[in-house]
């Protein structure tokens, strides 16, 4: 538990949903300060004073088994609004008395109609004609408890709101937190405000003090190393930890030659130049490109790159005497994602490449000063730290960079021409103002080649994949839809300027059932 004598928390309690991390992110959207914890720590709080509020997530389990996760009753007794989602619905249910069934036949996955039924605070302005809500449930509630009346219905879902007043307990079959149910940040914010009655305190900018004063306090003496990659997480750390300590951070860059064109060079000058850092860069791109050769298997792609960035980044940090820490810019959901509330490991989709592997073996300390935070809140403390627009609000960009991004085996050429159809594809979004309404976008290479024309001539060239998605977390994803003039331009521009395409596509697959990156 950290709370950082914050004396307005809303507590959310974590039963492995994978919205859990959005619903602690909405409610600091809101200026108040959320922390999410796992429901085996909640006998660890000693003190409920500064909880002013109580979200149960939802979860994969079901409370119809013997053994389900669950709260202690106790927590009932507390007097602190208590707000349950799908599982923490049915879980509410269930401690109260509450009848809950599983099926099959009458299962809701997807948007459903709610009809109101009852007047609540919680639904307040909620209610509007056709009013959609988003389901993903195979257990309902069936048989309200005591005391609890029922605010909403949907088809499948007969108490779909229901709410104890007395007890300011409050149960939601939906999730209220995704973007697909209308109006879902009202039944969150009518929680927070007309509930809980808890005050707006929490701003990221006024954090920056503490974690300067954190850092400096940490650190001392000592020197700081860090991998910069001139991505958001990365730039802000080392920017962060430069105003606390100054020129006793060390700052590598490893170049893999796997970057976007032009980025590394100018990342490297603006921390160098600019923000007056110790930046190393190491040109290592030759290398990579030798471990590379041949190698099409998507895993041992990402297993090579991130093993050698490793090797690379240790050896040069060794160049560095009596170095203590390891800077890193873990975000609040990768610590979320590191612990699991259920105790079950979610299967590996794709190894991501981090520089996790680095502290065991290096016997440094961490530092990770923007574990507490959302990237949108660290965007805001970059800003404030005086970070280029340019680097704040970056897209994301995976570790192994192209190299995910060229499908089969990689040569120079292949990364040249797609380092040209990205640029022109980036840039035209910045020109057209549609960089800041995409979540991430990029061009992609595929490995088969295709008949055109060209003048009179026929070619035989690579296609190039455009992809663009909007998100909120990276999590699940929905196709752009860019206007059509839009992507002919862009079509045309690059089959025009870049030797070695003749095709280009448009990727229109969501995440799930598609992942964001190809590879
Ligand atoms: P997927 O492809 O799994 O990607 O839908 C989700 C988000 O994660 C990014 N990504 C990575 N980020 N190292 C990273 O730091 C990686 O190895 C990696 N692989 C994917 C991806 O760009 C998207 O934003």
């Amino acid at each position: 538990m950290q709370f950082h004598n914050q004396n307005n928390i809303i507590l959310i309690i974590d039963f492995g949903s994978q919205l859990t991390k959005l619903i602690a992110r909405r409610v600091r959207e809101f200026g108040v300060y959320s922390e999410i914890i796992t429901p085996i720590n909640i006998t660890k709080i000693k003190n409920f004073k500064n909880i002013k509020g109580i979200i149960l997530s939802g979860g994969p389990s079901t409370v119809t088994k013997e053994a389900h996760q669950s709260i202690p009753n106790y927590i009932f007794k507390k007097k602190i609004p208590i707000l349950g989602i799908c599982y923490g619905h049915q879980l509410i249910a269930k401690l109260k008395g509450g009848k809950i069934k599983s099926s099959k036949k009458k299962r809701e996955f997807g948007r459903a109609f709610i009809f109101k039924k009852n007047n609540s605070l919680l639904t307040k302005k909620f209610f509007k004609r056709n009013t959609t809500v988003w389901m993903s449930h195979e257990d309902a509630v069936v048989k309200l408890p005591k005391n609890f009346k029922v605010i909403a219905s949907t088809k499948n879902s007969k108490l779909s709101i229901v709410e104890n007043t007395k007890e300011k307990i409050f149960g939601v079959q939906f999730h209220p937190e995704v973007t697909h149910t209308d109006n879902g940040k009202l039944i969150l914010k009518n929680f927070i405000f007309l509930i809980c009655k808890i005050k707006k305190t929490w701003n990221i900018l006024s954090q920056k003090k503490r974690l300067i004063n954190e850092i400096k306090n940490t650190v001392k003496d000592d020197k700081v190393v860090c991998a910069l990659s001139g991505g958001v997480d990365s730039s802000v750390t080392a920017l962060l930890i430069n105003r606390a300590i100054k020129k006793k951070l060390f700052c590598i860059m490893v170049d893999t030659g796997l970057m976007r064109k032009n980025e590394f060079e100018y990342t490297y000058l603006h921390f160098k130049k600019k923000y007056n850092l110790n930046v190393k860069l190491i040109d290592a791109s030759k290398l990579f490109m030798k471990k590379l050769r041949n190698v099409k298997n998507p895993e041992k792609k990402r297993k090579i790159i991130g093993k050698l960035f490793i090797k690379i980044f240790e050896k040069e940090s060794k160049k560095i005497k009596k170095v203590k820490f390891l800077a890193q810019g873990t975000l609040y959901p990768d610590i979320i994602e590191s612990r699991s509330s259920t105790g079950s490991k979610t299967s590996k989709i794709k190894s991501h490449h981090n520089v996790g592997g680095l502290p065991k073996k290096m016997k440094l300390e961490l530092i990770e000063p923007l574990k507490e935070f959302f990237k949108d809140e660290v965007r805001a403390l970059g800003k404030s730290i005086g970070l280029s627009k340019n680097l704040c609000f970056k897209h994301p960009f995976p570790g192994p960079g192209l190299g995910i991004r060229i499908i089969g085996n990689l040569t120079k050429e292949k990364i040249r021409i797609l380092q040209e159809a990205d640029y022109i594809y980036i840039n035209e979004l910045k020109k057209s103002n549609l960089y800041d309404k995409i979540w991430q976008a990029y061009a992609a290479l595929l490995p088969t080649k295709t008949v055109g024309v060209m003048g009179d001539s026929r070619t035989y060239e690579y296609t190039c994949l455009l992809r663009a998605v909007k998100s909120e977390d990276g999590m699940t994803a929905d196709y752009f839809n860019f206007p059509k003039d839009f992507i002919d331009k862009i079509s045309n521009k690059i089959i025009n300027n870049v030797k070695g395409i003749n095709r280009v596509v448009y990727d229109i697959t969501s995440k799930p059932p598609s992942t964001i990156e190809l590879e």
